[in-house]
Formats: C-alpha cells, structure tokens, sequence
C-alpha cells in the first residue's frame, strides 16, 4: 500500500525548470508525494529512464533519490490534477510569433490551457503556484480562467518564480540566493502563501524565503533577468570601445568590479548571451511598458537586447575582417554550441545567428560540443551539407582555418593547442567569443588571436 503522504504535489510541466524543481522538492520532502506531468510522452519516458531529457550537473543523483520513492513522472495530467492540493505551472511561455504582440509578448496559449484543463478537472479546492516566467497580471487571468465556471471549487493563485540558472540548477534549488512567494493579501491568500513557504522551509532558511503581493512577485522575476542581462549588455558594449582603444576589458571589468557597489559577478564580456530567458522577459518587459505607454521606459530595455543583436554581428564581422574579408569554402570549427558551459540547452545560443551567418559567407562548419550536439542539428538542420559535427573537438578541429570558441566549456582551456595548431590550414586564426583561452600561449603556438574587447594577437606586420 502507499504510504501516507502529508501533501500532494504536482507540477504541469516537465522541462528545464519543472524537473529538476520537483525532483528537489521531493529529495528533500520525503514526507510529500511529488507527480511531474506532461503532454509530450517522449519527455517523460525519458524522465523515468536512466537517459533523462536535460543535462544539469548533478540532477541525476537528485533524481535517483526519489524517484519510485515520493517523486513520479506521468502523462495522467487529469488524475495529477484530482489528486493534488497544490498544483505548479510550469509549462513553456515562449515569445509569440504571431499576431499582436508578435516577437515581443508572450505566447500564453500553453498557459492557458494548462488553467482550462485545471478547471475542468479539479474536484476540491487547489493552490495553483505560477513557476513559468509570466508577464506581470498573469495570475489575474488565471484567477479570472478558474472562476469562470460554477464549480464551487476554490482556488488560490499564487506567484513563484523561478530564479535557478541553467549549468548550476541543482545548486541554486539546494541553496538559493532566495525564495519569492506572491500572494493575495487576503486571508485565503495568506494561508495559502504559507503552505508554500512551508515546503521551502524544509530547507531554506526562513530569512531567505521572501513573501509579497502576486503582481511585485511576477515583476520581480522579469526585473531580475533584465538587470543579469544588462549587466552583460553594458560590459559588451565597452568591449567594443576597449577593441578600438586598446584596453583590455578582463581589466576594466576586473577594476570596476571591485567597487563592491557593483560587485564583480556577471561582468564577463562574451559573444552575447542567450537562454530561453534573458531575451524573452526583456521584451516582455518591453511590451508591458508599450501597454502602458511608457515608451522611453520600453526603449530603455529593449537597448539590452538590441546590443545583444550587435555583439553578435561584430563578432562575425571581425571573423570576415581578419580573415581577408572572404570566408567562402573556408573550414570554420566552432567550440561550442550550448548558451553557456554545463548545459546541452542551445535555446537563443549566440552560436546559432553567429553559424547561420558564417553559412551565409559560405563559409564550412564543424561543429563541436560535449552535450549540444543534438540541438545543433536540429537548430542548423536546414543549413545542410556545409555544416558537419563531431564531439572530438582535435577531430573537429582538423584542416581548419579557424576556430571560433562559442560557448565557456572548461575542456576547451586544457586543450592541446599544439596538437590543433599542427593540423590546422595556415595562418590560423583563434577567435575567442568567451575569453577563456590563453590568448598568450596561443599566440607563442603561431596562432593568430582575436578575442572579446582585447588588442588583437598577431603575426601580421
Ligand atoms: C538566467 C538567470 O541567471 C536565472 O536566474 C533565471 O532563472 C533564468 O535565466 P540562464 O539563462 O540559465 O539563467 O543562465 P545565465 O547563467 O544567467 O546565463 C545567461 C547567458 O548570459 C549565457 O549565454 C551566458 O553565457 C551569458 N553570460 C553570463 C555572459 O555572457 N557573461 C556573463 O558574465 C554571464
Ligand atoms: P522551461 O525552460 O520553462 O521549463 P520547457 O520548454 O523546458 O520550458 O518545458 C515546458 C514543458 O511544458 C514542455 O515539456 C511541454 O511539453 C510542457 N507543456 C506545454 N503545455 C503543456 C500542457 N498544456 N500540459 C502539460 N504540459 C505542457
């Protein structure tokens, strides 16, 4: 017979914040029976197999725990939804393509299905927590969606987001920074807000779980992501300045970031960031203030993702300019296709504008990551025979003119750069989206250097 539990969980959705979310909710609360759903059956045969969907360090440790024990993986989202008191909503709100608001607002046709489906089956009385990032007055919609019929059946909404980073997912969920609850400030609200805080507090302490009105919750996470992403945005634009200058922008990062009233972290100037978020709830924002028309407030943030757009162009184009303007039939090995290291994730990856374009010059490609392979082929799929992918990266790397690091992989520091240099086409170029490798060392090798907001490194007179 199954054991009592204290709680039943759900969570619709069993993607990148879904799955691991729960699997810790549910290592850490023996006590509580944790059921993830899903629409799409491949994703939770892969859940419960020993090949799970995403690649985060230590999840499957995580999984393995509970898995069979008080954490299950199904496709019965209606017996999910009878059986649970507490229901999260972690479904995919990707940018609309279509339409008013289209590239900018979030597509909420998942969400809101998710609600109808809620309503249609729930028989007692639900705490619905929004995990999935949502435009600000989200949670309205949903209490307005699950009044809308005359079940007499209660439910609270509550605002949770999720503020775990992908690549260190298991760690940020184990110890975070800090746990957001909006509520209602109403007396259901309150009691509901508190059965929540009381699933964290089985492991977060008390000071750091942090209580709110639903509407400053949801802002909360978007506003959150737009200052990670502006962070990036402001060192990338003075990485441009610092190629014109002569100044190194690991030093001007390093000498701003000690000012502790900016702090050093996310001051890393790169090729451009990507992820399902950052672009996503930028211009999210950017709609709700056009909404309200606060259009000065609405260019302001949308400036981030533009210099975003613009850090990956350049990036390209120094490609084109060091290489004699003309990349055509040239052999290109591209280190890296995930948005960042520890990841298989190649969603909004700067790799993917940086490759198509590179296909444009009619450059060749060799594409090579140790987790994103798949994703590779599936985003660049249409890009046919130019582009090849090999997870070797010596292999990959063999008669190129160039290689183009994309992505922070630790492995790509410690490679053998004499091994590659040996058989790669003459000159050989190195450009560096990430500045991980050692420039120095690479020029001694032969190599011609060109990295992020840096002088370049070359053999040319
Ligand atoms: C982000 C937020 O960090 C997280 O809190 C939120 O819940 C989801 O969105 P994620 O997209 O998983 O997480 O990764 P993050 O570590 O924020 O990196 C985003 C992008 O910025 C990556 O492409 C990364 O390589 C890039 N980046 C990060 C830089 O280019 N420079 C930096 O200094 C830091
Ligand atoms: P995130 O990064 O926000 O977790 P993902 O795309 O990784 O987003 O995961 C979202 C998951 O939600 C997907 O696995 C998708 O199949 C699932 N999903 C979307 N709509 C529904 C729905 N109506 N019911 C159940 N699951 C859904």
């Amino acid at each position: 017979m199954e054991p009592n539990f204290e709680k039943k969980i759900l969570c619709i959705g069993a993607g990148y914040v879904g799955g691991p979310t729960m699997a810790m909710i549910a290592a850490k609360c023996p006590q509580y029976r944790v059921t993830v759903v899903d629409i799409n059956a491949e994703r939770i045969a892969q859940w419960n197999s020993d090949a799970l969907p995403i690649y985060e360090p230590g999840l499957d440790a995580v999984v393995a725990a509970a898995r069979g024990r008080n954490l299950f993986f199904s496709t019965d989202i209606e017996d999910g939804i009878r059986q649970a008191d507490i229901i999260f909503v972690s479904v995919n709100t990707p940018t609309k393509t279509y339409g008013l608001g289209a590239g900018m607002a979030a597509d909420l046709q998942y969400w809101e299905k998710t609600a109808r489906t809620i309503l249609a089956c729930a028989e007692s009385p639900k705490i619905i927590v929004e995990k999935s990032t949502l435009p600000v007055k989200t949670a309205l919609a949903m209490e307005r969606i699950l009044k809308s019929n005359d079940s007499h059946v209660h439910f609270e909404v509550l605002s949770n987001p999720e503020f775990l980073a992908e690549g260190t997912a298991i760690r940020d969920l184990e110890n975070p920074d800090r746990v957001l609850v909006g509520s209602r400030l109403t007396e259901s609200g309150l009691q509901a807000r508190d059965q929540l805080v009381e699933i964290y507090r089985n492991w977060v302490p008390t000071e750091s779980i942090i209580t709110s009105d639903i509407w400053s919750s949801e802002l909360s996470k978007l506003v959150s992501n737009a200052f990670l992403a502006q962070r990036i945005s402001s060192i990338n634009a003075i990485s441009a300045l610092c190629e014109k200058t002569d100044a190194d922008v690991t030093r001007v990062a390093g000498a701003v970031g000690r000012d502790k009233r900016i702090g050093s972290r996310f001051l890393n100037a790169s090729v451009g960031f990507g992820g399902s978020c950052f672009k996503k709830d930028i211009l999210n924002l950017v709609y709700i203030c056009r909404f309200y028309g606060l259009d000065d407030v609405a260019e302001y943030w949308e400036k981030v993702v533009h210099i975003n757009d613009y850090q990956k162009e350049r990036f390209v184009r120094l490609m084109l300019t060091a290489m004699f303007n003309t990349l055509a039939g040239k052999k290109i090995c591209i280190l890296g296709f995930a948005f960042k290291a520890d990841t298989g994730d190649t969603r909004e990856s700067p790799a993917i504008h940086v490759c198509k374009r590179l296909l444009e010059e009619k450059a060749e490609l060799v594409v090579s990551d140790p987790k994103a392979l798949d994703n590779a082929r599936r985003d660049l799929g249409a890009a046919g025979k130019r582009v090849s992918y090999v997870k070797d990266p010596y292999e990959a790397a063999e008669g190129a003119h160039a290689l183009a690091v994309m992505t922070e992989w630790a492995l790509y520091r410690e490679l053998d750069f004499r091994r590659i240099y040996r058989c790669m086409a003459k000159p050989a170029f190195v450009f560096d989206g990430r500045n991980i490798v050692d420039h120095r060392k690479l020029h001694d090798i032969g190599f011609n250097v060109y990295a992020i907001g840096k002088p370049p490194l070359t053999h040319f007179d």
